[in-house]
């Protein structure tokens, strides 16, 4: 009832903002008058070395091709351009180390530090097409990485450091990586957190791999942390061995405007991963589009930072591609929020005099949770504009944003995207759009979204539906790297002609679109997806574990939690060991098979999981379990008497 309340107070745009707003009302109607001549002259503010003369080719469909006989190079693009055009001094890039280190880096440095990189990739015969695999904490290198493989023509995957040698394997031997650049460790909460062990562990043979990965040919490690590392002799290179003394020359190769740019792994609905891919010429258009529409870059003036990691697409599109195509000044930072205290962030802000500031609603209720005394130490009124990303803001959360961090004063852009989006796709403009806290709003300029029903016709006023896209955009995905077909039936089945993204939506009597969450066995923990059935899987994985069934709750800080129901074999050692001692046990095997980040909050040793006649596993009924809830209906189940057990259990405390 109070955020009923709460999000019935709109916030129209201040007449000063829209003033000198990069995006002014009459986008959306020049979008709609001719909506490829919208995007191709969106493309042409890129710099091509053959200028594209063809826009959209659809007849591949659902491959899009977008400005297909183009050439470009994306690193170029996004360092040389600036260096070419004056603007070389201009910093950009803050770095600021956890334990307090800081680098100013500007795009004339940048443009030296890509092209030693590039000729160091090459002198370890990295070629156009060829995939590197990206293991490295937050530092600037992590850019620099993605940027010369760019230059060269290969095709990124970064993968973020949380995950597991397991997980880092199995991303390596989908993509047949020739390179994976690491480092020796990163700094996390004052300790330092080791990566060249794990890409070690993630190469050698072990029970699941029982052959090294073979497609491997050298590690290229970045000296961080200092901290002792084994060596391999003639695999494993040092970054300032190969990089640092390569010339500071190197042309980059520029390549057709649908070569792949990067693959990243996203959890899907089974238990494997999806190398999503994205190619150069779309993305590049759409990152720096939405980039300088939704966030009104001023790259002379604004300092911004988007506290990302860049092993995420948030992180790729919203640090590495967009603001540096834009040419802005960004702050970087290593670390997490409470270290060396919670002020950290605020007192980021206050050093670089941060203009725009783009974060997850995790983060902004992890904020409320630690005080609004906290960020009251700290000088924030350089800020002017705050955006949202990566799962719903709950009102609440969004108008504690404004009030707290913005002073009532900045506008806040709520953006709904997806890795297989590329780009934002739904956000109020700035300056244009008034804004209604908890709701996406509106699609951006140039892209088309319906919520649908069942048949895929739209839904009524405040009726729940899936959320599609209905034309084809620049920066959507390519497809599934080496899956055709799961490409076609994940997003291209359902709706024949529309992308289906797997979120719920509604939409309010105004027309603006409201997130409901996942429709599919996807969780969001922190803004991080992760699929149930990868987690089932490494918990069936463990030698205690007959069945498992996961779910994610609601949780109030991290949006949702993984909770896990598992089945005890009786004949193992796990039926002997107290509830504690397999939670224990369970969580580790999480942590190795998958990361950190997809440890189970909950786990409930339970005698049966709920399961319909056909076998399928009940989440609805296992949700309503981990949320409290009373159960919904069970009629469907195999054996109803399986959730009065369930229930009874939790309640003696079993
Ligand atoms: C969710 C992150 C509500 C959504 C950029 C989507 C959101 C998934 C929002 C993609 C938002 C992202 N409001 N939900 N503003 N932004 N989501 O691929 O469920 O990590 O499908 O991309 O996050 O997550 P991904």
């Amino acid at each position: 009832m109070v955020e009923d309340a709460l999000t019935q107070s709109t916030f129209p745009p201040t007449e000063d903002f829209a003033a000198q707003a990069n995006a002014q009302a009459d986008l959306y109607s020049q979008a709609s008058e001719d909506r490829l001549e919208f995007w191709a002259e969106q493309a042409r503010r890129l710099d091509w070395d053959t200028p594209f003369t063809e826009t959209l080719d659809w007849s591949g469909a659902p491959v899009a091709r977008w400005f297909a006989d183009g050439t470009l190079n994306a690193c170029d693009n996004a360092v040389d351009r600036h260096v070419r055009e004056g603007r070389g001094d201009r910093v950009a890039f803050h770095f600021e180390g956890e334990p307090g280190d800081t680098r100013t880096v500007t795009y004339a440095d940048m443009q030296r530090e890509v092209s030693k990189a590039a000729n160091g990739l090459e002198s370890l015969g990295i070629t156009k097409g060829d995939r590197v695999a990206i293991y490295l904490p937050q530092i600037p290198e992590a850019v620099v990485a993605m940027l010369a493989c760019a230059r060269v023509g290969a095709v990124h995957s970064v993968v973020f450091g949380g995950f597991s040698a397991e997980s880092l394997r199995q991303r390596i031997d989908d993509a047949r990586a020739k390179l994976v650049i690491t480092a020796d460790g990163g700094n996390r909460r004052g300790a330092h957190l080791a990566l060249k062990p794990l890409v070690d562990a993630a190469l050698a043979p072990s029970d699941a791999n029982p052959t090294p990965a073979g497609s491997v040919e050298h590690v290229l490690t970045v000296k961080r942390t200092g901290q002792d590392t084994a060596w391999e002799e003639g695999r494993d290179v040092w970054w300032h061995d190969v990089v640092d003394p390569a010339s500071e020359q190197h042309q980059p190769v520029m390549v057709e405007a649908e070569h792949p740019l990067f693959i990243l792994y996203t959890s899907g609905t089974t238990g494997k991963p999806k190398g999503l891919f994205h190619t150069t010429g779309g993305y590049l258009t759409g990152a720096s589009y939405s980039h300088r529409v939704v966030f009104d870059i001023k790259p002379e003036t604004d300092v911004y930072w988007c506290s990302a990691d860049v092993g995420w697409i948030t992180g790729h599109s919203y640090i590495v591609y967009g603001p540096m195509i834009n040419g802005a000044t960004q702050v970087l930072y290593e670390g997490v929020p409470n270290a060396p205290h919670e002020g950290r962030w605020w007192e980021i802000i206050e050093k670089y005099k941060v203009t725009i500031f783009y974060t997850a609603p995790t983060a902004i209720r992890t904020f409320m949770k630690w005080g609004e005394a906290i960020p009251a130490k700290f000088d924030l009124s350089s800020l002017r504009l705050l955006g949202s990303v990566g799962e719903p803001i709950n009102p609440a959360a969004w108008l504690w944003y404004r009030r707290v961090i913005g002073s009532d004063r900045c506008p806040i852009v709520d953006t709904w995207w997806q890795t297989e989006t590329g780009s934002i796709m739904m956000s109020p403009l700035p300056g244009v759009t008034e804004t209604k806290p908890g709701s996406t709003q509106v699609p951006l300029p140039g892209v088309s979204i319906e919520v649908v029903d069942d048949e895929g016709q739209p839904v009524g006023v405040e009726e729940g539906g899936y959320l599609v896209a209905s034309e084809p955009w620049p920066s959507m995905l390519r497809g599934i790297w080496g899956d055709p077909e799961r490409y076609q039936e994940t997003y291209w089945d359902r709706f024949p002609g529309k992308y289906f993204a797997g979120d719920g939506a509604k939409r309010d009597a105004d027309g603006d679109i409201w997130l409901l969450g996942r429709v599919d066995d996807v969780m969001n923990v922190s803004g991080h997806r992760l699929s149930t059935t990868e987690i089932e899987n490494a918990l069936v994985s463990h030698p205690w574990v007959a069945e498992a069934a996961v779910v994610g709750a609601a949780d109030e800080t991290t949006g949702q939690a993984v909770v896990a129901f598992v089945v005890v074999k009786s004949d193992g050692a796990g039926a002997v060991a107290s509830g504690h001692e397999v939670a224990v046990a369970l969580r580790e095997q999480v942590r190795k098979e998958i990361g950190a980040l997809a440890k189970p909050r909950t786990i409930l040793v339970v005698s049966e999981v709920p399961k319909t006649r056909s076998g399928k596993i009940m989440r609805r009924l296992l949700r309503d379990v981990a949320e409290h809830r009373h159960v919904g209906d069970v009629t469907t189940l195999a054996d109803s008497s399986v959730m009065d057990a369930i229930s009874q259990g939790l309640e003696s405390g079993k």
